[in-house]
């Protein structure tokens, strides 16, 4: 049965990748526990849909990929329901990087605090000029909940993070493509273009082997190089002796395309 969302959208912008939009933009995309659970329940359906190969994240209205966890709930919470809700931000952004296929984040004005998190989970940051990222939640005298002290810090750096972490400043665009916290900047109205252009090379992939990749990349990355590499080999041979491996070897030796 089809499930019916009220604080997301689902949309098909071609025959193997889908959109989920993050849609309360009259709180700039502010993320609740509803909208959290919404999200997981679409990955979940989304994960079963055969022809997917691409998934792209993205925050409905204009302004903001989203503004961050909603703080008019936060404000009402005790510490046991925080960390209730620190984790299942956490899991959310878990089942986004987990994702079975690559998914993209694609950034369209504010990413902040949770938001910029759960971009942060994403394999692909592209966002348009516009775009400010910030984890601003020392200036509210708490911290980040979901992955804004561990994910950010492993894609940017301890130095960067910390200064981010740390100070809660905004920073633009063209500073997070600077220290690589974003994959690619774009000119504003320009977003929908290049995530359809990202998206149709991921389609003409194979989606064993990036699947592939992906999987052993990021679990390569919760452990040591030796035990990653093990893994690598492991994927590797997985990889080689799949349908598209061969497929893709014979047709290289044969001259064909
Ligand atoms: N949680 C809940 N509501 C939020 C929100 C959040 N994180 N961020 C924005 N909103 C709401 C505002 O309360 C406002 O709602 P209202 O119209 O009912 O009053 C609406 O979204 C629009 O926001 P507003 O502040 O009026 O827009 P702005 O353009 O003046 O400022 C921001 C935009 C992003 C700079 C500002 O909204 C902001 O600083 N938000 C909080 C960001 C943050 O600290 N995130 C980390 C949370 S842990």
């Amino acid at each position: 049965m089809k499930k019916i969302y009220r604080n997301i959208k689902i949309e098909r912008i071609s025959d193997s990748t889908k959109v989920i939009w993050i849609s309360r933009p009259d709180k700039l995309n502010a993320l609740d526990e509803n909208t959290l659970k919404e999200i997981m329940n679409a990955i979940d359906e989304l994960k079963g849909e055969k022809q997917i190969k691409c998934l792209v994240m993205r925050g409905e209205g204009g302004k903001a990929f989203s503004a961050g966890g909603d703080l008019s709930n936060l404000r009402l919470k005790n510490s046991v329901e925080a960390i209730k809700f620190a984790k299942l931000g956490q899991k959310t952004t878990n089942e986004i990087e987990n994702f079975p296929h690559p998914v993209i984040a694609a950034i369209d004005g504010y990413a902040l605090g949770g938001g910029c998190e759960m971009a942060l989970a994403c394999d692909m940051r592209i966002a348009t000029e516009k775009s400010i990222f910030s984890q601003p939640e020392v200036k509210l005298g708490i911290m980040p909940g979901w992955g804004g002290t561990q994910r950010l810090t492993r894609i940017v750096g301890f130095p960067k993070a910390k200064e981010m972490n740390y100070l809660g400043s905004k920073i633009s665009a063209e500073e997070a493509l600077n220290i690589g916290l974003i994959n690619k900047l774009v000119e504003n109205g320009k977003l929908d273009l290049e995530i359809m252009s990202i998206s149709k090379k991921i389609e003409r992939l194979s989606t064993t082997a990036i699947s592939l990749i992906k999987e052993t990349m990021n679990k390569g990355s919760q452990t040591n190089l030796e035990t990653g590499l093990e893994l690598e080999a492991a994927y590797f041979g997985a990889a080689i002796t799949s349908e598209d491996g061969k497929k893709g070897i014979n047709d290289f030796l044969n001259k064909q395309k």
